[in-house]
């Protein structure tokens, strides 16, 4: 039959090139949606059984290996990947927790987690507390018969306090309760939470796991069961993460390794010089022998700390960053190849209120920093000089 060129042009590029071998990088699944050749392989596809894709938001090729990857990397059956780190949490919080149930949360969590839990779960019927997580006392006297999560990070942000992982993973299951970990400033190449007794780890991928400021996304990893279950809300949510972002963090993802070592390397390298410093009041860094949690963070970090660090400065803060520009930019994100320097007080906890600010120990002359995998040596002299 010979069709119209209106006809042979809405039905362009329906069958693919062929091609001999397989993409050794698998393409960008654009398509938001997949056809059927029967009604038997379409029950397959949205009943599960066949796992195959049919829909954008339910999930992507690339997302579907991304989780994967993450998965075998976590040490875990399953992961699911979020539009944003926001996402992610979300839609672990709500996997756990309904109406009526109660959630125990680290006080020293990112900010737009701290607006998560205090301004809009609330709404939702579910209670928040915040504790001090590295009070183990604290802790336990906040978890009630109602609770069902204990929330904290990893590595906090941006106070870089230490979670005692596997005291605080006994203390939430001997109250019935689960573990969920945000080891956005650990990454997998440093810390696997499921390992010390986490239920639910989260990353924002916006951070190491891509680690090139070049994605968006979020991912949960854990057992499969409660891992539908966050998939099921995150789809009904729509919150999906986009086949592009998953491909972006898979080519990030690779040199993972590679980047943790360097990242950490230079950040304890700077930790140690600044402690060190006239202009800094003080450094927060696990790899310092003077942070609370020094021999914690030993035990739990034997490859390092990640490229993580706070300092409170001395003097004029806008001159500093003057002095920087070019060299380190002040950016409101982390994580990337290239240091960056950022301003709680300013972009990640401006919702708090001075007061609030004050009380978690977030100065109004603390600047964090994003130590990136540059030749130490030159970043070491930057510093210095804005320093000088
Ligand atoms: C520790 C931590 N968790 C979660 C998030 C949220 O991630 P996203 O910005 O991808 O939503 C951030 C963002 O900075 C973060 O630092």
């Amino acid at each position: 039959m010979t069709y119209t060129p209106q006809t042979l042009a809405a039905r362009a590029g329906e069958e693919a090139a062929p091609h001999s071998g397989r993409p050794l990088i698998e393409g960008i699944a654009a398509s938001t949606v997949y056809a059927f050749d029967s009604l038997t392989d379409l029950e397959a596809a949205l009943s599960g059984s066949s796992g195959l894709p049919f829909y954008y938001r339910n999930g992507t090729p690339n997302a579907a290996t991304l989780e994967r990857a993450v998965a075998a990397l976590e040490g875990t059956e399953a992961a699911v990947c979020a539009a944003s780190g926001m996402g992610a949490l979300l839609g672990a919080f709500l996997a756990i927790a309904a109406a009526g149930d109660h959630i125990v949360a680290d006080q020293q969590a990112y900010g737009g987690t701290f607006a998560l839990l205090t301004a809009e779960l609330p709404r939702l019927g579910i209670e928040v507390s915040l504790v001090d997580a590295t009070d183990l006392e604290a802790v336990t006297a906040a978890l009630r018969p109602n609770t069902r999560l204990l929330h904290v990070e990893a590595l906090s942000n941006p106070l870089m306090t230490v979670a005692d992982l596997p005291a605080l993973a006994e203390l939430a299951h001997a109250h019935g309760a689960r573990l969920s970990v945000d080891s956005t400033f650990a990454s997998p190449a440093l810390l696997r939470p499921a390992e010390h007794g986490a239920d639910l780890v989260v990353h924002s991928l916006s951070k190491y796991l891509s680690g090139h400021s070049n994605a968006m996304g979020g991912i949960v990893a854990g057992s499969r069961e409660l891992i539908e279950s966050v998939r099921l809300r995150l789809v009904r949510l729509g919150a999906t993460v986009s086949a592009f972002d998953a491909w972006m963090t898979l080519q990030g993802l690779k040199t993972l390794g590679l980047r943790m070592r360097a990242h950490a390397g230079n950040a304890q390298a700077i930790a140690d010089v600044l402690s060190n410093h006239p202009r800094i009041e003080r450094v927060y860094h696990p790899g310092l022998e003077d942070h609370p949690q020094f021999e914690l963070a030993q035990r739990l970090f034997p490859e390092g700390y990640g490229g993580m660090l706070s300092f409170e400065l001395r003097g004029d803060l806008e001159e500093f960053v003057a002095r920087l520009r070019g060299k380190i930019p002040l950016a409101p994100s982390l994580a990337d190849v290239a240091s960056t320097l950022s301003y709680p007080a300013g972009t990640s906890h401006r919702a708090l209120s001075p007061e609030a600010r004050a009380a978690l120990g977030i100065s109004d002359q603390l600047l964090r920093l994003s130590v990136g995998i540059e030749d130490i040596g030159d970043l070491l002299a930057d510093l210095e000089a804005a320093l000088a």
